[in-house]
């Protein structure tokens, strides 16, 4: 039976958070935000290892305190350029630890908010799927084109398109095979380089929750959600 592995990108820079610390670092209710992206894909029972790519340089990670994820977490010092190169750099590092069958569940450092359920409900829709899948929405809001001015120059129709979140489950081999051979473009996610081989992932309905700090003000959108669920528990 295939297994299922988690890869954590971890090697951006946050420019559109703008601040000096990188984004994954910064705290939310005390923890670095990249906390609870880990703490989330280690409490579930389905997944066998999380592995982080960090920055080559990066400082910060042995600053904080992972004990409580070991020995399922690990990290890993070969992120790159792009978010796709620090995933394909992640796949390379652990070849040989994952079967080209096994599933990988690429999710964001700067999601914070995943929660079992969600990854449940990828696993129970996408687990036998020949291609993958991912979490994503569908465009609630009228969608606008804008002109450089930022005045609308037209109104596009939002019927059959999602929002792409993160996890992103595809077979090791298949995902690696996919990233190798990108030929110039740039994905922003794992669906897109597959999709330019020809396979079509399988949209997984999420909610607005699973959101990606991007942002500042993200920051308090995260505190507040993270913390309604803590006064539940
Ligand atoms: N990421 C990465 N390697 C890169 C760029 C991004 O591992 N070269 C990771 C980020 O650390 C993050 C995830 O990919 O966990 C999603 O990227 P994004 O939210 O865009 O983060 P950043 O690229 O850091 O932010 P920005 O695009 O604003 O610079
Ligand atoms: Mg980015």
């Amino acid at each position: 039976m295939a297994k299922y592995y988690a890869l954590i990108p971890a090697a951006g820079f946050g420019a559109r958070m703008g601040s000096e610390v990188p984004k994954q670092y910064l705290p939310v209710l005390g923890r670095p935000l990249i906390h609870y992206a880990v703490a989330a894909l280690c409490a579930h029972p389905r997944i066998e290892r999380v592995y982080v790519v960090l920055a080559p340089g990066d400082t910060l990670w042995t600053q904080h305190d992972w004990q409580a994820f070991t020995p399922k977490l690990v990290p890993l010092s070969c992120g790159g350029g792009e978010r796709f190169e620090s995933v394909l750099n992640g796949l390379q590092a652990i070849q040989g630890q994952v079967g080209s069958e096994d599933w990988v569940m690429v999710h964001d450092a700067a999601r914070p908010c995943l929660d079992q359920a969600l990854l449940d409900k990828l696993i129970a829709e996408v687990g036998e799927d020949p291609v993958g899948g991912l979490l994503a929405v569908p465009v609630a809001d009228t969608l606008k084109r804008a002109d450089q001015e930022n005045r609308i120059a037209a109104t596009e129709p939002r019927a059959g398109l999602w929002q792409a979140q993160t996890p992103q489950m595809f077979r090791y081999g298949l995902l690696q095979r996919a990233l190798s051979v990108l030929e110039g473009i740039v994905p922003t996610d794992e669906a897109q380089a597959v999709e330019q081989l020809g396979f079509q992932a399988k949209l997984v309905a999420s909610d607005a929750r699973n959101f990606k700090v991007t942002y500042p003000r993200d920051l308090e959108l995260a505190e507040l959600i993270l913390a309604a669920r803590e006064g539940l528990e």
